[in-house]
């Protein structure tokens, strides 16, 4: 018979409910417990997923205090989907018990809160990584196949992410809400289509006129990478008008040509080696998992034995740092060095 793992979601807000979701619609896992400090937003999000996927009355514990739920659930795995300013506590409770947690991003809101949750994964053994879900992207991993199989060694990479979403709630009162709730997952994709490390970056931010967050909701920034390349992300969360998609527009160019992919259609590239320039197209898989499932799925595997996932807290760490570093930047008027030890 094979292993079903009890997991315990803790933060039953917007993305909370996903994951319990994503959760809820896996064989080899069982929602044991929600934990939410706002008790009554955990009960009514418990009581629309139980109608919605036909869970078994009773099953599901509901609880406000994560200790106690710990206590009386002993889950496999903890899901942290609370606001960044918790998932220091959060996910520290659980690896110290020796729990291992699939976290949201970011993975603390300092890079020495990071650092210390680097350290109880260590010290523990147990295993600790945050879904950078945008990853998991079918069209996003042709791109990166295209890069590999014909680029070889790209150093120019921009990445450019327009768009007018009217949010409500914690992103707009928080400082810098483009750069840290969502410019981080540009950071990680372009540390991970260069395959390098952040070295260094330069960052502006700013508040159009017309902005409707307290923070600045408008950015660009440049990053030397490891090896020379060069990263440009330029974006902004209240600019109406010929919106980007979710995922930006991206290109990436070595002395072999240059890849592009607008976020949504497959990638292509124009190769300029060999008798002339070609042209070729990504093929994306549609089969593979995508976003929190697919972050999901990679995390089980490790427990089963399968290779780290992609946001095992000593790789994702450098994404963190990059975006703690782009604030800096921006806060200070200078070039920071992305430090992650
Ligand atoms: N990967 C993505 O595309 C993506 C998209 C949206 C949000 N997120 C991330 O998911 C996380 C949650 O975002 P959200 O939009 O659901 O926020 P939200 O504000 O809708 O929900 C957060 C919930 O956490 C609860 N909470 C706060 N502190 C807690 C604690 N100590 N213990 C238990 N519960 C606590 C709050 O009461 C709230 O219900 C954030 O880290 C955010 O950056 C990621």
């Amino acid at each position: 018979m094979s292993l079903v793992r009890k997991v315990l979601v803790v933060g039953a807000g917007g993305m909370g409910r996903r994951w319990a979701d994503a959760v809820a619609g896996r064989e080899d896992l069982v929602l044991a417990a929600w934990v939410d400090t706002a008790r009554d937003v955990a009960e009514a999000a418990a009581a629309e997923l139980s109608v919605a996927r036909r869970l078994p009355p009773g099953g599901l514990l509901v609880e406000d205090d994560l200790e106690r739920a710990l206590d009386a659930a002993s889950p496999d795995i903890v899901v942290d989907v609370t606001v960044p300013e918790a998932h220091l506590a959060v996910t520290l409770s659980c690896l110290e018990r020796g729990i291992p947690v699939l976290g949201e991003k970011p993975m603390a809101t300092a890079i020495d809160d990071a650092r210390r949750l680097v350290e109880a994964s260590e010290r523990t053994g147990t295993l600790f990584a945050v879904s950078q879900s945008r990853r998991y992207n079918a069209e996003l991993v042709a791109l990166r196949r295209l890069v590999e199989e014909h680029l070889g060694h790209p150093e120019l990479v921009s990445c450019w992410f327009y768009r007018a979403p009217h949010f409500g709630g914690f992103r707009e009162d928080m400082p810098s809400p483009l750069v840290v709730d969502m410019a981080i997952h540009a950071f990680d994709v372009a540390r991970w289509l260069l395959g390098s490390d952040p070295v260094a970056v330069y960052c502006d931010e700013h508040s159009p006129s017309w902005s409707w967050y307290k923070g600045a909701a408008s950015a660009t920034a440049v990053f030397e990478m490891s090896g020379g390349a060069r990263f440009s992300y330029a974006g902004s969360w209240c600019a109406p008008g010929l919106e980007t998609s979710w995922e930006g527009s991206w290109r990436v160019t070595s002395g072999a040509g240059t890849a592009s992919w607008d976020g949504s259609s497959a990638p292509k590239a124009e190769i300029v080696t060999g008798r002339g320039p070609a042209r070729v197209v990504g093929e994306p898989d549609r089969s593979m998992a995508s976003g929190i499932d697919g972050a999901l799925a990679e995390f089980v595997g490790a427990l089963d034995g399968g290779p780290p996932p992609m946001g095992e807290c000593h790789d994702n760490i450098k994404t963190l740092a990059m975006t703690l570093a782009a604030v800096e930047s921006a806060a200070t008027g200078t070039r920071v060095a992305v430090r992650w030890r």
